[in-house]
């Protein structure tokens, strides 16, 4: 009886152990990779120095600094570009083995094709993969993170002209000749239907267009433009992993994907419509992109509601598209409430997308979860885990990077608030522990990433939110790591933070 009650002990210990134990890093397979993440207009700064052009971000800071929620610009930012060294040291102080950066197209090709490689833009993405690899840190790059040479945005109205398309397949084929003997890990576009949503049809982020029902703005006014833009990213990025399959892939050895801003619906009731309005949501948020990548065609739901506004894919289109992406990156931050506007009236200007679906954080007077600084992002971990399962189950079990995931506070000059970040502290644990469930339910995870490493510029909102691991003290430069960071080097190197 004796050996009876201990075996039914140890499967009833098996079962609770993960939440009773606690986040531990042996939760998570060897060779994971744990890392945090930035950009390279919100960190490098050094905007006009040895060579480089001048970007979309650079230009409309400065001629709308009224758009910009303190007035702020990257023209310094955290001053990266000079603090590199700093930087790679903090991260190895936080024990991380990966790196995400995104590389500035215009330190790179000052003015696209036509202008040439600037030799020091090539030299210091090279000093800083240098400087990781020499402390065992992997570096996850990121070919384009919203910023682009001004004159490519002018020739080509950002990604409105096909032309952009061989202008992004010559800049990706300078990236991977230079660093990818170095570098294993790229990714073509960061959230190109979130970048899309906010240039093209809220009329936010550069070149500021609006199309019907949102925004209200006096540039671009066609339903067809955010589909046009984001077919030709589309294209570019397929361009770019079919050079790399062929050229490079295996002479270098690494890994090519995109990465996706997702977020995860849950339908406000259990009605039917809501239930599909929440399925459109995904449809217009993630499939927009990855059903094209995975499948060849854009997504049912969209080819319907858009009909003609939705542009089709060539043959030649169809054939570039076959060219087969490694990993998929997931930036995941919030769930939210979906609710149906096509039976019922709703709120315009908060649609997602063209879903004709109205996304809500609150039901029956309840919040999804905890708010944090950035309006409509809240706190609930089970998202990530859902997001996983979906992801995992709709695009064949392919490799997932989280690439970012963090939490977001106000700015303050109160240090000491500033530092003792425990919502963020509990933020991170509860993500980290929903990932660490759907591994263990198989979803096929192999690397995440905090948003982000330092607080910085956080596009619209300037640095009045801040989402570092460290603070960043924009008079001085100076780094502190916050009490998320102690926690972070706890987990990594092996344990909790008794709190
Ligand atoms: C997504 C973007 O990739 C990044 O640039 C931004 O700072 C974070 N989310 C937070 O909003």
């Amino acid at each position: 009886a004796g050996t009876g009650i201990t075996a039914v002990l140890l499967v009833l210990l098996a079962i609770v152990a993960p939440s009773a134990r606690g986040l531990d890093r042996a939760d998570f397979p060897p060779g994971f990779l744990f890392g945090a993440a930035t950009s390279a207009y919100q960190v490098e700064g050094a905007y006009q120095e040895d060579g480089k052009g001048l970007n979309n971000w650079d230009v409309f800071t400065h001629t709308h600094p009224g758009n910009i929620r303190d007035g702020r610009n990257g023209d310094v930012a955290d001053n990266h570009y000079h603090r590199y060294m700093e930087d790679v040291e903090i991260m190895h102080k936080l024990g991380v083995n990966s790196y995400r950066f995104s590389i500035s197209w215009a330190r790179i090709l000052p003015s696209g094709r036509v202008g040439g490689v600037n030799p020091a833009g090539i030299d210091f993405y090279n000093r800083l993969i240098a400087a990781l690899l020499q402390k065992g840190i992997e570096p996850f790059v990121t070919l384009h993170h919203f910023d682009l040479p001004q004159e490519l945005e002018t020739r080509y109205g950002s990604w409105l002209g096909a032309g952009i398309r061989e202008e992004f397949d010559y800049y990706a084929d300078v990236c991977f000749q230079a660093f990818g003997d170095r570098v294993k890990l790229w990714t073509t576009f960061n959230e190109p239907n979130m970048f899309i949503k906010q240039a093209y049809m809220l009329g936010r982020y550069p070149p500021n267009h609006c199309s019907p029902p949102f925004g209200n703005c006096n540039s671009g006014n066609s339903q067809r433009e955010p589909y046009v833009a984001a077919h030709n990213i589309l294209m570019s990025h397929a361009a770019a992993v079919k050079n790399y399959n062929k050229n490079y892939k295996v002479k270098q050895g690494g890994s090519i994907g995109i990465i996706i801003s997702m977020k995860f619906y849950e339908p406000l009731t259990n009605t039917t419509e809501d239930i599909l309005a929440a399925q459109r949501a995904q449809s217009f948020e993630i499939h927009w992109f990855l059903d094209p990548i995975f499948f060849g065609e854009y997504p049912k739901e969209m080819r319907e509601m858009l009909a003609s506004n939705l542009p089709e894919f060539t043959q030649a289109e169809k054939s570039l598209l076959q060219n087969k992406v490694d990993l998929i990156g997931i930036n995941h931050y919030t769930a939210i409430y979906a609710k149906d506007c096509v039976s019922s009236p709703c709120n315009l200007k908060t649609y997602e997308g063209n879903a004709l679906v109205f996304a809500t954080g609150e039901r029956d007077g309840v919040q999804i979860g905890k708010s944090t600084a950035l309006l409509g992002f809240y706190d609930v971990p089970e998202g990530m885990e859902q997001i996983l399962k979906y992801v995992t189950q709709r695009y064949g079990n392919t490799p997932i990077y989280i690439t970012e995931n963090g939490y977001s506070q106000h700015s303050s000059n109160n240090m000491e608030a500033m530092l003792n970040d425990i919502d963020r502290v509990n933020y991170l644990r509860g993500y980290l522990s929903s990932i660490s469930s759907a591994l263990r339910r198989g979803a096929n995870v192999r690397g995440y990433f905090v948003w982000s490493l330092i607080d910085n510029f956080e596009w619209l909102f300037g640095f009045t939110v801040r989402f570092g691991l460290y603070h960043v003290d924009l008079a001085t430069q100076k780094r502190t790591p916050k009490m998320s960071a102690e926690w972070y080097r706890d987990f990594l190197t092996g344990s909790e933070l008794v709190d």
